[in-house]
């Protein structure tokens, strides 16, 4: 298992410049493509996590991916928390500060106060977007017990803002 992770973590592809110059664009992409890699990956993001929770949380639209995969492993439910615009009737709705602008995360009534919750992402840049996750499942009244994403990417100030995610890979 140790082998499989080590070869998921090669799949994450590095593209120069992009979106802007200057950029190193992590593209988890190929990593999706590949059944080993993407086995891998959700059995480590689960096996980091605590034992007991109720629920799988991923923020949209990449976290989805993984957020789905832990849950299924662990047969449990999952509940995304969309952007903006996307639940016919969201139960709660948390406005957050972006680069630029502000942007809405939303949640369904189907996360219940007192539900123990994994929030999952792909990747932490700044946290902006899990710290978006995180005090919206507080809103509800839910509790998040544990915090993974896949890839951390260094010296953009996420750790200091959700210090409590664990990473798979850091870069
Ligand atoms: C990306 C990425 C993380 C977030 C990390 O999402 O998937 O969710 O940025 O950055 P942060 O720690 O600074 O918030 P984005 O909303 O750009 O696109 P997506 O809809 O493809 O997930
Ligand atoms: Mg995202």
């Amino acid at each position: 298992h140790a082998d499989d992770i080590v070869y998921a973590r090669s799949l994450i592809r590095t593209i120069q410049d992009y979106p802007r110059p200057g950029v190193a664009f992590r593209d988890i992409t190929p990593l999706l493509a590949d059944g080993r890699a993407m086995h891998a990956t959700a059995q480590e993001l689960l096996a980091q996590m605590p034992v007991s929770f109720d629920v799988v949380a991923g923020i949209e639209a990449r976290g989805f991916i993984f957020a789905g995969a832990v849950a299924a492993l662990a047969k449990t439910g999952m509940i995304p928390l969309r952007k903006a615009g996307k639940l016919p009737k969201p139960a709660y709705r948390l406005t957050y500060a972006k680069e630029y602008g502000e942007d809405q995360l939303e949640v369904s009534p189907d996360l219940k106060p007192g539900m123990r919750v994994l929030l999952i992402d792909d990747i932490l840049a700044t946290g902006g977007s899990l710290k978006a996750g995180a005090d919206l499942v507080a809103a509800v009244g839910a509790e998040v017990t544990g915090i993974g994403v896949v890839l951390e990417l260094q010296g953009l100030g996420g750790r200091s803002v959700m210090p409590q995610t664990r990473a798979l890979f850091s870069m």
